[in-house]
């Protein structure tokens, strides 16, 4: 009875003083509900809430879950459920959740990365629109929609920092740079998150996965990742401190170790620099079976075992592995597991349940349904879906201005199957997305141009690559032919060897060149860095259009027709060479930096160790003069803010939009530093012959590094900073910083 009562006082006070207040830095504080909550739990209750399982109609990974969901959530053994995907599904849940003895409401989650019903480019896409804003719109439609199906969180952004296209999920994520990624973790935990769950239009985001999985060796999935210290704190954990300062609520460890020990079970990534250096209040979920991996890593003799290094090392919750349901209670009865650990775990999780309102009302995420298939919110998504689409393709190559498509075009032959495929447009991780609905290539410029006479010819079966009988092609003013790899070529357990465009492919871009008078502009699709050095010549205009989502034709045939001027910049490096992998622009000087015709210098023997693509490259339908960066003093002392103006001229025909990217180079400090790294970006959209001066600010702790023993230091030196519209096009100029 008293239970009881003590429960309904939660209710009810949490009913009147609800966690919402704007502002997440400024949510409320739930400690003395989650406290009184945590006297009434058993031991198993409390284990329960430590565990999620998958909703086994939608296995995002090898089942391995045999318990009874049903009547483990009836019997308060269940924290969290993912892969549900309708309210009623959810409400069936809760309602089973409402039955246990003390009625804690389960947590709904779900993978949705790049859209939920309205899918969006894929992550990697996204980032090469540069337009930070636009992705945390986004983020913010996707929350909007998730949440609108019941569900209270997704399992993104992936913030892996990742520089080896051979690696599949380099699709999820923002791509080589450290900084940037820092900035797009931001704005889509802010896209996801709002200011407040109170309107229940926002979600719970999640970093993931913690940490360095991008740095696998060779680009393998799951593989492990051997980096030194000094690597991982300035390269692989900024995206994550971004995250975590704009208020993630949940991170997600992963699959990989981390120079001997697995993610999981990393205590001093977890508990010692996550949760008490940096001061994460949220929870930490393992990624799918990654605790009873533990063992396969060969780092515990057993689950239970493995179940005991993630408690101790701060995985808060056991993602499908059954791990901590099979073994946490045993570990603290027997004494081989202190119970604080299992407080401070399931405190957390609470917490985020009081922040999102469950304990208010656990349905509290049903009752927006109807928005699901509401035409005008619909449409108003995929005006952004298109908009952000539009602005991620990447204008490779545009040789004699063969586009945009002349208005004299009047024939134009649309070859290969992908201009078709409305399915690939979606990438992997596509949520509830389906092909209906999206917009194909085919279709995108039947609408764009209705009084051009497109013919489609299939060119390669979409299956095997084999090559089709091509018909006549010289009587076409203009060839468009599609080629790359599959939606479900990139993604989880899509590692290559091989990211070459396929030989077919690319012989079938030569065949169109050689047996066709007019201009050849190549679409290249996929969810990572492709290797086309053979078609490249043949193609008088290359397009990167990734995987663009539901708008993808209309977004597609926007930048065709010139309706937008192409505005996107590669934010990875595309490798002219697979041996090249891992290749990125923020390499180190080394002590013999590569120069042409000189042998005694870090590089190849046989190839160039030049890309084929440079990281923030993009080419538009206009030009840009980008001019010297120049600071507002030539010498600055610790503490000072460097004001940094650059201006930028459209020098061609056309309004155009120009990401200006912003480099330092430290000359001379304690530990090497890269070459280049990014560290500002501006987009400024000129007019023809407008002329616009723009100012980046940084502050000196800008110019600071993770040292010797992951000790953050500035250091006083030479500075260089590089101003240009890609990072091998810029212009420099110096600065002093004195002690
Ligand atoms: C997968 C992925 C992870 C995802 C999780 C749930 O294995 O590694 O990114 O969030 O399982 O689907």
């Amino acid at each position: 009875m008293k239970s009881l009562i003590i429960l309904l006082f939660l209710i009810l006070n949490s009913l009147f003083f609800s966690g919402y207040t704007k502002g997440q830095d400024k949510k409320r504080d739930f400690s003395v509900e989650v406290d009184s909550v945590l006297r009434l739990m058993t031991l198993e209750e409390k284990v329960g809430q430590m565990i999620q399982y998958s909703n086994n109609r939608l296995n995002t990974g090898p089942a391995i879950n045999t318990n009874n969901v049903t009547e483990e959530v009836r019997t308060g053994r269940v924290g969290s459920v993912f892969n549900v995907l309708s309210v009623e599904h959810t409400r069936q849940y809760q309602d089973l959740a409402m039955q246990s003895r003390l009625k804690i409401p389960l947590l709904f989650g779900l993978d949705v990365v790049h859209g939920m019903k309205t899918t969006f480019p894929i992550p990697l896409a996204e980032a090469a629109s540069f337009d930070l804003a636009l992705m945390e719109k986004a983020a913010e439609i996707s929350a909007a929609e998730t949440s609108a199906y019941g569900i209270h969180w997704s399992f993104a952004p992936m913030v892996d920092i990742s520089r080896d296209a051979r690696w599949g999920r380099v699709m999820e994520g923002a791509g080589e740079d450290p900084w940037y990624g820092s900035q797009v973790a931001k704005a889509r935990v802010k896209g996801f998150q709002g200011d407040s769950y109170e309107d229940r239009k926002t979600i719970m985001a999640c970093a993931k996965h913690f940490a360095a999985y991008g740095a696998v060796v060779a680009g393998k999935d799951y593989s492990e990742a051997d980096i030194s210290e000094n690597t991982l704190h300035n390269i692989y954990l900024p995206p994550f401190k971004a995250a975590v300062d704009a208020g993630v609520a949940t991170l997600m460890n992963g699959f990989n170790e981390i120079n001997g020990i697995p993610a999981t079970a990393h205590k001093g990534l977890q508990r010692e620099l996550l949760k008490q250096e940096w001061g994460f209040d949220g929870f930490v979920v393992s990624d799918w079976g990654s605790v009873s991996e533990i063992a396969t890593h060969g780092m515990a003799k057993d689950n239970k075992e493995a179940a005991k290094l993630a408690v101790l090392a701060g995985c808060d919750m056991d993602m499908e592995s059954m791990s901590y349901e099979r073994n946490l209670v045993d570990l603290v009865n027997e004494g081989q597991l202190d119970i604080r650990f299992i407080n401070d775990a399931v405190k957390r999780i609470l917490t985020k349940k009081f922040e999102l309102g469950l304990f208010d009302d656990p349905y509290g995420y049903t009752y927006r349904s109807n928005e699901i298939d509401d035409e005008n919110i619909v449409s108003s998504y995929r005006t952004v879906a298109r908009d952000i689409a539009v602005k991620s393709i990447v204008l490779l190559k545009n040789q004699q201005e063969v586009l945009p498509i002349n208005p004299n075009v009047q024939k134009i032959a649309l070859v290969g199957p992908l201009n078709k495929s409305r399915k690939d447009m979606l990438g992997s991780w596509v949520a509830v997305g389906t092909e209906d609905g999206v917009i194909s290539v085919y279709e995108g410029l039947r609408t764009a141009l209705p009084d051009v006479e497109i013919t489609y010819i299939e060119g390669y079966d979409l299956e095997t690559n084999e090559l089709k009988t091509l018909p006549e092609t010289d009587h076409f003013d203009l060839v468009i032919v599609a080629v790359g790899e599959r939606a479900q070529e990139s993604g989880e357990a899509k590692s290559k060897v091989d990211i070459n465009v396929h030989k077919n492919q690319q012989q079938l871009v030569k065949t169109l060149k050689e047996e066709s008078t007019s201009p050849v502009v190549t679409l290249l699709m996929g969810g990572r860095p492709l290797v086309f050095s053979d078609m490249e010549p043949l193609s008088d205009a290359i397009l990167m259009t990734w995987w663009l989502g539901t708008e993808a034709g209309n977004a597609i045939a926007d930048v065709l027709t010139g309706k937008h001027n192409p505005s996107g910049k590669l934010p990875m490096t595309f490798p002219k060479y697979i041996g090249q992998c891992p290749i990125y622009y923020g390499h180190k000087n080394t002590g013999r930096p590569w120069q042409p015709d000189n042998r005694y210098v870090t590089g190849y023997m046989d190839e160039t160790v030049l890309p084929a693509y440079p990281f923030g490259f993009g080419l538009s339908y206009t030009d840009f003069e980008i001019g010297k960066p120049k600071t507002d003093r030539e010498t600055y002392e610790m503490g000072d803010t460097v004001q940094v103006t650059v201006d930028v001229k459209n020098t061609g025909t056309r309004l155009g939009t120009e990401t200006v990217q912003l480099y330092l180079r430290d000359m001379v400090s304690s530990v090497t530093r890269p070459v280049l790294e990014l560290c500002g970006i501006q987009q400024v959209a000129l007019s023809c012959g407008e002329e616009k001066r723009i100012t980046f600010t940084l502050t000196t702790n800008d110019l600071g590094f993770y040292a010797a023993e992951n000790k953050f230091v500035v250091e006083p030196g030479q500075f260089k900073l590089f101003a240009g519209n890609s990072s091998d096009n810029l212009e420099s100029s110096s600065f002093e910083l004195i002690d």
